[in-house]
C-alpha cells in the first residue's frame, strides 16, 4: 500500500500511515517551517517543499491519497457545482490528482464549518466534484475527544473508494442501529431515490454518502468506537518554565470577570469577562478538555488555572493534546510550534479512518435491508 500526503503540514497523516505500515511515497507542503519539521522527522526522501500547483505532474502512482486541505472559497460556488466550480482552487489540485491517478482510496480532512459554508453550496461543490470521478464518497464529523485526546476538535473527514454498493466505512453497525430507524436505513439503501446534490439544503448533516451527483445524509449521534475520555489535567507538564505563567496579571483581570464555572462542549470555563462561553476573555479549567487548538495566535495565550496559578499551555502540552510525540516539532522555535501543532490533524483520528477504509470495515445498507425483510 502506497500513500501520498498533500498539504502535509507536519505530517499528521504520515504518522497514521507509518503506524499502519503504509508507505508514504510523496508528500508536499508550501510552508518552510512545516516542511523542515517534516524532513527532520521523516527524512528528506519523499517530501517536496513548494506550491502544489507546480508539482502535480511529479506525483507518483499510489493507492491512498491523503490531504488536510486549506479551506478556500470557491468563486462561483453553488452555480454549476462539480469540477467546473472548483477551478483555480487548491481543492481542484486534489481532484486533478484523483482523476489522473485513480487511487483506490482517498481520505480528506477539514473544518466542520465546511458543511454549512455558503448555505451548503461549498460542500455540495466538493461532493459533486468528487462523486463525478466515479467514487463512492462518504463523510462524517469526528471529534478528537473520542480518540483519547483531551480536546474538543470537530473535523469533517471525507473518504472515497471504488467499492460498489451502498456502504458506510465511517459508521459502525452500532452507530447506525442507535441513530437510524429501519425506515431511514431503507431510504439510505435505495440509491435511486437519493436527492440530487444540486438540491442540497443550507447545511449538510454530520454523516452522509454521495455518488454520481446524488447524496443521502443523516444525523448520527453515537460513536461506538470511542476511547475512554482523557481530561486536560492528565496530560499537563508538572513543572513548566516560568515564562508560561501570568498569574499576577490574571488575578487582576479576574477582579473584573464574571464567574462561569460551567462546561461547554466538555471545556471547563471558570471565568469570562462577559459571562458567556465564547464572548470576551475566558479562563479555562483543566477538569475538562481543551478547546480546539488552532493556528490563531490569541489561542496560544489563553489562560488556564492550574493549581493556584494561571498559565498558558506549553508547546509540549500542545503536542500531547494533538496526539503528536513531544519532540515532533523540535526544529521550530517554541513560539512557532503552536501554529504547527494547531493546524495539524490528530494522527489517531485519521488512523481510525484509514484503517477502516483500507480494511473495508463497513456496514452494507442493502444487505441490512434484506436482513430486516427476512426477520
Ligand atoms: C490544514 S493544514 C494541513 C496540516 C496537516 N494535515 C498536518 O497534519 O500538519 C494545510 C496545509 O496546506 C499548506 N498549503 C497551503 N497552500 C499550499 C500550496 N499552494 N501548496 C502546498 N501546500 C499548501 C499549508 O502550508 C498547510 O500546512
Amino acid at each position: 500500500m502506497r500513500a501520498i500526503e498533500m498539504f502535509a503540514g507536519i505530517g499528521g497523516f504520515r504518522l497514521a500511515c507509518d503506524e499502519l505500515g503504509i508507505e508514504t511515497v510523496w508528500a508536499n507542503d508550501i510552508e518552510p517551517k512545516a516542511s523542515t519539521v517534516y524532513r527532520d522527522r521523516f527524512g528528506k526522501g519523499v517530501h517536496i517543499e513548494g506550491d502544489v500547483s507546480q508539482l502535480i505532474d511529479q506525483i507518483p502512482d499510489h493507492d491512498l491519497l491523503t490531504a488536510g486541505f486549506p479551506c478556500q472559497p470557491f468563486s462561483s460556488a453553488g452555480k454549476k457545482l462539480g469540477i467546473e466550480d472548483v477551478r483555480g482552487t487548491l481543492f481542484e489540485k486534489i481532484v486533478q490528482v484523483i482523476r489522473n491517478k485513480k487511487p483506490k482510496f482517498f481520505v480528506l480532512e477539514n473544518v466542520k464549518r465546511l458543511l454549512s459554508m455558503d448555505k451548503g453550496a461549498h460542500f455540495a461543490t466538493i461532493l459533486d466534484a468528487l462523486s463525478e470521478l466515479g467514487y463512492l464518497v462518504e463523510w462524517r464529523v469526528l471529534n478528537a475527544v473520542n480518540f483519547g485526546l483531551p480536546q474538543n476538535r470537530e473535523r469533517v473527514v471525507i473518504i472515497g473508494h471504488l467499492d460498489h454498493g451502498v456502504k458506510s466505512y465511517l459508521c459502525t453497525a452500532q452507530d447506525i442501529a442507535t441513530s437510524l430507524s429501519v425506515r431511514q436505513i431503507g431510504a439510505v439503501a435505495n440509491l435511486s431515490r437519493w436527492p440530487k446534490i444540486t438540491d442540497h439544503g443550507a447545511k449538510f448533516h454530520n454523516w452522509g454518502l454521495a455518488t454520481q451527483g446524488r447524496f443521502h445524509h443523516a444525523k448520527i449521534d453515537s460513536f461506538s468506537d470511542a476511547l475512554p475520555a482523557v481530561k486536560l489535567s492528565a496530560i499537563l507538564e508538572s513543572d513548566p518554565d516560568r515564562s508560561f505563567y501570568f498569574t499576577e496579571d490574571t488575578l487582576e483581570r479576574i477582579k473584573t470577570s464574571e464567574k462561569v464555572d460551567r462546561f461547554y462542549n466538555g471545556v471547563e470555563i471558570l471565568y469570562n469577562q462577559k459571562g458567556g462561553a465564547r464572548m470576551g476573555y475566558s479562563i479555562f479549567g483543566t477538569a475538562g478538555v481543551a478547546p480546539t487548538l488552532t493556528c490563531t495566535t490569541s489561542r496560544h495565550y489563553e489562560r488556564y488555572k492550574i493549581g493556584d496559578e494561571f498559565r498558558r499551555l506549553t508547546n509540549v502540552e500542545y503536542a500531547r493534546i494533538q496526539g503528536f510525540p513531544e519532540q515532533h516539532c523540535q526544529t521550530a522555535s517554541r513560539y512557532d510550534q503552536y501554529p504547527l501543532f494547531g493546524n495539524a490533524v490528530p494522527p489517531q483520528m485519521v488512523k481510525w479512518v484509514i484503517q477502516r477504509t483500507i480494511n473495508k470495515q463497513c456496514v452494507d445498507f442493502q444487505a441490512q435491508v434484506v436482513q430486516e425483510e427476512l426477520l
